[in-house]
């Protein structure tokens, strides 16, 4: 008598997910056990948010879910069904970036960028968050030595006026510089 058992593996049907994803509608067709990081990335082809440890503890592959972050690797896209999602595309609005994303190109808050999708999405859920709280968060978000860190306090202990000014002046002594080396 054989002792091989044969099983039978039967790929589960597809789920059809209806979304919100960046204030547009979104449909996708996915297997059951696929995650929310996964459905974005090779269903929706919104590549912005990064696979990381996919163990919830990087925080790369954060996301806005109807207004509250969540890791998207550990979300299932079922859970999803008809709800809103922000992702890092949607923070900007059309060609102008959100303050936040200016505020770590201006101060080299990127570092790599394989993660600052994780960080803007992050840091603008933390700045929208309650104001008395945010000290605490910010220091247990992100490590004394993240070079994000300047960036996210810049914007966030600023009001968007006194930056607007802070910007300008930046770019006033620019202009200056410029022409000075040109007269050198
Ligand atoms: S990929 Fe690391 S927490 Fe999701």
């Amino acid at each position: 008598m054989s002792n091989v058992v044969s099983i039978k593996y039967s790929k589960p049907d597809n789920l059809h997910i209806k979304c919100t994803v960046n204030g547009e509608e979104m449909q996708a067709s996915v297997a059951p056990y696929k995650t929310l990081l996964e459905m974005l990335r090779e269903d929706l082809q919104l590549t912005g948010t990064k696979h990381g440890c996919e163990l919830g503890e990087c925080g790369t592959c954060s996301v806005m879910l109807d207004g509250t972050l969540v890791l998207s690797c550990l979300t299932l896209a079922i859970e999803v069904e008809g709800r809103h999602i922000e992702t890092v595309e949607g923070i900007a609005n059309g060609a102008n970036l959100h303050p936040l994303q200016s505020a770590f190109a201006d101060l080299g808050g990127s570092q790599c960028g394989y993660c600052t999708p994780g960080f803007l999405t992050t840091a603008k859920a933390l700045i929208e968050s309650n104001p008395i709280q945010r000290g605490k968060r910010l220091k247990k978000l992100f490590p004394e030595t993240s070079a994000a860190v300047p960036a996210i306090n810049r914007f966030s202990t600023q009001s968007k006026k006194r930056y607007a000014v802070y910007r300008e002046r930046k770019q006033q002594m620019r202009r200056q510089d410029n022409e000075q080396s040109r007269k050198i």
